[in-house]
């Protein structure tokens, strides 16, 4: 499949919800971070939450299947004069370890989560997880084909996560033709 992340990278920050879902995830994340954190941030598009996160850790490195994506990143990121990378891979080929993972509306194109729970606890002792709260699946309006969750409920994520400690709350609402909230999970060890 055409990866359609490619096709949108260019025009993806243009969208005022994209930036504004992004604020929010980064300042409910900030209050936990000490400043000497190694941070992966997978499904990391072109740095909305990871750019601006990455003043308030050690590193971050940004992953993403979409080549265009991880292009954008790292122009915003020069531009910017931040100290964060991106590069071209999956959360399933990554081995290094990571002090904090952190992930924003990237789970839901994943389909195995219980698999996805499995790798995080590999390579890390604390995630920080936004997504879509369960919907209805009209969410994305030109279609679902690369979607593999309509979003998740608490119960599904108390499930998938069930080997660690979990903290859920709502931190946002995405208002399109109807309101969808947007859940932080923080997973740790
Ligand atoms: C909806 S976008 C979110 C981008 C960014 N986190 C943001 O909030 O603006 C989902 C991103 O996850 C990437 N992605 C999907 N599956 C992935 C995987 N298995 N590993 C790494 N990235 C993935 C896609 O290429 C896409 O850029």
């Amino acid at each position: 499949m055409k990866n359609r992340f490619d096709k949108d990278a260019v025009t993806w920050d243009d969208l005022p919800r994209r930036v504004n879902l992004a604020k929010a995830v980064v300042k409910n994340i900030i209050p936990y971070l000490k400043g000497d954190e190694k941070v992966l941030e997978f499904g990391c598009g072109t740095g909305l939450v990871g750019i601006n996160t990455a003043p308030y850790v050690k590193e971050l490195t940004g992953i993403d299947t979409s080549a265009k994506m991880v292009e954008k990143f790292n122009q915003k990121a020069q531009k910017l004069n931040i100290n964060a990378k991106a590069m071209v891979k999956d959360i399933f080929e990554i081995s290094e370890k990571y002090d904090i993972v952190i992930s924003s509306m990237t789970m839901h194109h994943i389909k195995d989560i219980s698999l996805l729970s499995d790798k995080l606890s590999e390579i890390t002792n604390e995630a920080f997880l936004a997504d879509l709260v369960k919907e209805d699946g009209t969410f994305h309006t030109r279609g679902n084909e690369d979607v593999a969750h309509f979003g998740f409920s608490s119960e599904e994520l108390n499930k998938y996560f069930g080997s660690w400690d979990i903290d859920y709350k709502i931190i946002h609402t995405i208002t399109k033709h109807r309101d969808f909230p947007v859940f932080l999970l923080h997973i740790k060890k």
